[in-house]
Formats: structure tokens, sequence, C-alpha cells
């Protein structure tokens, strides 16, 4: 749940690595810090609260070297606090670490270190590792790290240094991404892809168990017993530019503006409307096996989760298959039914979060295929998968996801459509209209886009409430959820998400004429019904925002507000329906000064249970 970051070469360690930290700020911003190593001597800057303390420490006390590490934390064990934040160093001062995980046995190992008269200076559990490695130092730094891991358990992603080996740093990975940055000269390793695109595109992913050394010249993996692990480096295409802000006041808004491409770009290359094709090439599934599948289970958390409950509908309606969803860590502690006929897809934008990664492996234990919709290449969920469907969404910076869930419903859309194929379930003229439903959302999502700027008036007017509800029904009563959800993540305003039908079992109590209702009329099987749900409403006092069709011509008399949006099957409309929910959390996120991409308490990739 921290980022880390490390450089080797010939130029300044200090700004590369402040650079390389400040993308990686969105995984954890409750303090940050360096180490570097000059003339044999570790010199350490840390800081409470957001980078920039520590960019203004480093002006105050500046330093240059050509090794070391940075770090940029989200609390686990130990508040926030400068002696909280990392890099930590032992008590002689010749080791130092940063890590971004958790040591599950740090306890133990605290009490045998003290026990040998080791003085503790933070709460962390980290700490335990820097003592450790020094115990175990001779001479060699490999060997001291090979034998602290072999004592820990847990999930870590370490980059260590010492000031008597200051031509390395050893990298070590299990269960929390780190990846080095191939470079001329220089070397790097980081927690995630943008923080090195400015350096290169050469990368190797590494995996559980690796324990790399990277010097300015050389890069050589290690398994713990020694063994040296080939890894092949790959060549990541993202630019730098999409890993910007690209002119946006913030990365959410330039995320929600570039959903039309990056929707594209998740079907490009896999659909053909004319030809009625779908063609998915990661998607290795037999066609026997796929006539087989008994259920579908899908898993995920937050976001993620509820682009898997859209695509209930898409798996039930379209591939005839029954579809349960579950949050991971409910999934992973449940006595789940699962055999070799259950497609397990686990839904996930970092492909690093922790429940949905256990939840993966509980199905793997069952024999389940296991396919996972993915938006990072190389993450943890990505490589542990059977197949994966990456949405080519690009890096999603913004705490709260916009881009992701549109390309994760895109995916399962067109999963699900692949999958009624191979089972010959739909005609090919049924299969053409969907595709070609799905192919026209990016030009509509643009329309709509062009003319939002009255979605900021309607913010204006509602910035101030306390509590707002959001109802849906059918499949778009998972889009009530992620608006609601959005609202509440960065606006820090009371929100519930409800299935309309259900108001009248309780929460109509709560309507009275100061409440915002925020409804998803879109024309469809349940048009009447959720129409009769706002009335309902409106009858007790219920403020009525409504987002509708263009088309609709009575629904301007049933409600206060109304977000029009071009007409779409419904089907596919939660790509389109949610665009409105995700810009208005952001208006009102925005008008209450609320830090809009790094909301309090939140991190990017919740890489812990
Ligand atoms: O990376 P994942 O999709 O696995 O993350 C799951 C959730 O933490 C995530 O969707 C979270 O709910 C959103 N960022 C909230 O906007």
């Amino acid at each position: 749940m921290c980022g880390i970051f490390g450089y080797i070469g010939e130029k300044n360690a200090v700004d590369i690595i402040f650079k390389g930290l400040k993308k990686l700020e969105y995984r954890g911003y409750d303090s940050a810090g360096i180490a570097v190593v000059v003339d044999k001597e570790l010199h350490i800057r840390r800081s409470v609260g957001k980078l920039c303390n520590l960019g203004l420490s480093l002006k105050e006390n500046p330093i240059s070297a050509n090794i070391g590490i940075g770090h940029t934390r989200w609390a686990t064990h130990g508040r926030p606090s400068k002696k909280n934040a990392h890099p930590h160093t032992d008590s002689a001062k010749t080791v130092v670490i940063v890590h971004n995980g958790i040591i599950e046995n740090y306890v133990e190992l605290k009490a045998e270190l003290q026990k040998d008269g080791q003085e503790f200076k933070s709460e962390t559990d980290t700490e335990v590792i820097t003592h450790l490695i020094k115990k175990y130092y001779e001479d060699n730094l490999f060997c001291a790290v090979q034998k602290t891991l072999s004592r820990v358990r847990g999930s870590y992603a370490l980059g260590i240094v010492s000031k008597d080996e200051p031509d390395k740093i050893i990298c070590v990975r299990q269960d929390a991404p780190l990846i080095i940055g191939v470079g001329v000269g220089e070397n790097f390793m980081a927690s995630d892809i943008p923080a090195l695109l400015s350096y290169t595109r050469d990368m190797i992913f590494l995996e559980n168990g690796d324990i790399a050394e990277i010097t300015a010249e050389k890069i050589v993996i290690k398994n713990i017993k020694g063994d040296i692990i080939n890894r092949e480096i790959k060549n990541i295409r993202w630019d730098t530019v999409q890993a910007e802000k690209n002119g946006y006041k913030h990365f959410m808004l330039k995320e929600i503006f570039e959903q039309p491409r990056t929707i594209e770009d998740t079907f490009r290359g896999r659909i053909y409307p004319d030809e009625g094709r779908v063609y998915i090439e990661e998607v290795k599934l037999e066609k026997e096996y796929i006539k087989n599948i008994s259920n579908i289970y899908i898993v995920a958390c937050g976001t993620s989760y509820h682009s898997g409950l859209v695509s209930k509908f898409l798996f039930e309606s379209f591939a005839k298959i029954p579809t349960e969803v579950d949050i991971a860590s409910e999934f992973r502690y449940r006595d789940v039914i699962l055999d070799e006929k259950t497609l397990v897809v686990v839904v996930s934008q970092s492909g690093e979060t922790a429940d949905t990664l256990a939840a993966l492996r509980l199905a793997k234990t069952k024999g389940c295929q296991i396919l996972a919709v993915c938006n990072v290449v190389g993450s943890s969920i990505s490589r542990e998968a059977m197949h994966v469907i990456y949405t080519h969404c690009g890096p999603e910076i913004g705490v709260a996801s916009t881009k992701a869930f549109t390309g994760q419903v895109t995916a399962l859309y067109i999963l699900a459509l692949d999958l009624a194929c191979k089972r010959e379930i739909l005609t090919i003229g049924e299969l053409k209209k969907y595709l070609k439903e799905l192919w026209e959302i990016p030009l509509k999502i643009n329309k709509f886009l062009k003319n939002a700027k009255f979605v900021h008036d309607i913010a204006k007017v509602f910035a101030s409430k306390r509590d707002f509800l959001y109802l849906g029904r059918h499949i778009n009563y998972p889009v009530a959820l992620e608006g609601a959800l959005k609202i509440k993540e960065i606006s820090y305003i009371h929100a519930e998400g409800y299935a309309a039908g259900e108001m009248k079992h309780g929460p109509i109590a709560l309507i009275d004429k100061s409440m915002p209702i925020v409804a998803i009329v879109i024309k469809g099987r349940i048009y009447e019904k959720i129409i009769s749900n706002i009335e309902e409403a409106k009858a007790r006092g219920g403020i009525i925002i409504a987002v509708a069709d263009q088309s609709d011509k009575e629904i301007g008399n049933k409600s206060d507000y109304v977000i029009y949006v071009p007409e779409t099957d419904e089907f596919v409309s939660p790509l389109m329906t949610v665009i409105p929910l995700q810009l208005l959390a952001y208006y009102i996120s925005v008008i209450l000064s609320c830090d809009v991409d790094q909301p309090r308490n939140l991190a990017k990739s919740v890489t812990v249970e």
C-alpha cells in the first residue's frame, strides 16, 4: 500500500527518486522519505504528510548522491508520523530499507530482536527487517538479505541499500509489486510503471521470491537459494503523456474524459460488428468447456465489484449462465461451492488487491478456471490467472476509479457475448446488434461530455447537502451503487445506492424535502417501474435528479432536474449512465475543495487485507 522507488547511476539520485515518488503518491501519502549514500555514509530525510513536505525539507537541507531509495507511505502498522516514515535503518545506520507490504510475524521477530538488546525506533513492522539484515550482515548484503527472508512471513516489496556496499540496491518481491527499470549506465526500481516511464520503457517485472541485485551497469536476479533466474525484459508502450494530467485540473477529470478512448481501446481488435464476430485472443477456454460451464463467480472489490455486478446481467441474459457476484473479502472466508465447471472471473484495475488475489488463489485450489479482467500488465492477478483480458485503459492515477469501471464493463460485455456465441445462444443478428451498440458508445459519451457543463450547475445546487440517495434498477442498479461510492469517497458526503424497488422496504423513511435523489431512468424493461419509484420518492418531498434518455419527453414532468444522455440499448447503458454520476461527484468534490485525486484515508491500490 506504499510506493517505493530506487535509483543507481551517474545522475542525482535525489531528484530522480523524488520525481519517481511523485508518480507513486497515489499509493499512499501520509509520509515520505528518501535515503542516499554519500562517502560511505547514509543520509536520510523523512517528512510527515504529502510528498511536498519532503520536497521542502530537501530544499532546506539539500543533498545529492548517485544511489538512493525512496518511499511514500500509507500507514498499516504505526500511525503516520516522522518516526514511522520510511526509509528505516538499523541502530548502527549501516543498512537502510523501504518496504511496501506487511510483515505478518513481526511481533515474534521484534520480541526476539529486543531480547538480543535491539532498540526499536518506530512502531512499524518494517523495522524488524532492518535489524535482521544487520544481524546477519557480515560482508555480503545479498547473503544477509537471503537469511533475513528465510525468517519473515508476509508480503513485501523491498529496496535495500548498505553504506558498506554503495554500488548496489537489493530489490525483493513477495506478494507486492516491484518492477526494475532497465537503463543505460543506470538502473531503477519502482512499485509501478508510470514512475519509470520518464526514464525507460524497458522493464523487468519481478516475480514472487525474486531477489535482484542492481548496480548501475548490471541486473542480476536470483532466488532465495542464490540460483540465477532469467526474467524477460518487457517493452512498455504507455507514453509519459498518458501518465500525466494532460492539461486537466485533476487526474480524475482527465480520466473521465479519456473514457471514449479507453473503451474503444478495450474493444478494438476484439469485436467486428459488421461480421457479427467477437475475438478475444487472450481467452483460451475450450469451446467444450464453455458449453459446460455450470456457473460463473465474479469476485472483486469496490468499483471493480460494481462492474462485476453489471456483468451479472450480461452473463445471465446473453450467455444464459447462472452468475453470482461476490466481494472478495467475503468470498475468501466463505465455504463457497466451486468445482471445475465454475468459471471464476476476478476483476481488478491494479491487479494487486490483496483480497481479490487471495480469492483467486482460493478458487485455483478448487480446480476452477480463472479469468482475470485487469488493467495493469504484469500485475500479480494478471500473472496468476489462467486467462487475462486486459482493459487497455492506461494508468489510472485518480484514487477514485472512473475509466477502470468503464473499461471493465466493456471487457465483461465482450466476454459475455463471446461466451454466448460459443454456447450458440445468440443469433448472428442479435450479436451484430449488441456489438454495434458497444461500437457506438465512445461517440455517444463524447457527445455527452462536450455538453456536460450543466452537470457542474447541478453540482453547485447540491454541494452543500449532507446526504444523497442513488436509485437504479436492473443493470443500472450497480451504477447507482457506483455513483454513491464516487460521491462518498471524494466529497465525504454520505450517500446510499439502492435498488429503487427496495425503497419502500425501509429507506423511503429517509426521504424529506431536503434529500436529493439521483435516479437512473433509462428506457428498457423496467422503465415504468422506476418511474413509479421516483413518483413515490417525489410524493414524500424528495428532490429528483434524473439521468434519462435524450428522447424521454415525460421525465421532465416527474423530476426536478434532468441530466439527458444519448440513448443506448439498456445492456450497454451503464457505460453511459455512469458518466454523469462520475462528473457530479467530481464537481461537488471540487466545489467543496476536497482533495479529488487523493481523498483522505484511501489509497489507490489496496495490497493489504
Ligand atoms: O485495483 P482494484 O480494481 O482491485 O481495486 C479495487 C478497489 O479498491 C477500487 O475499485 C476502489 O473501490 C476504487 N478505487 C474506488 O473508486
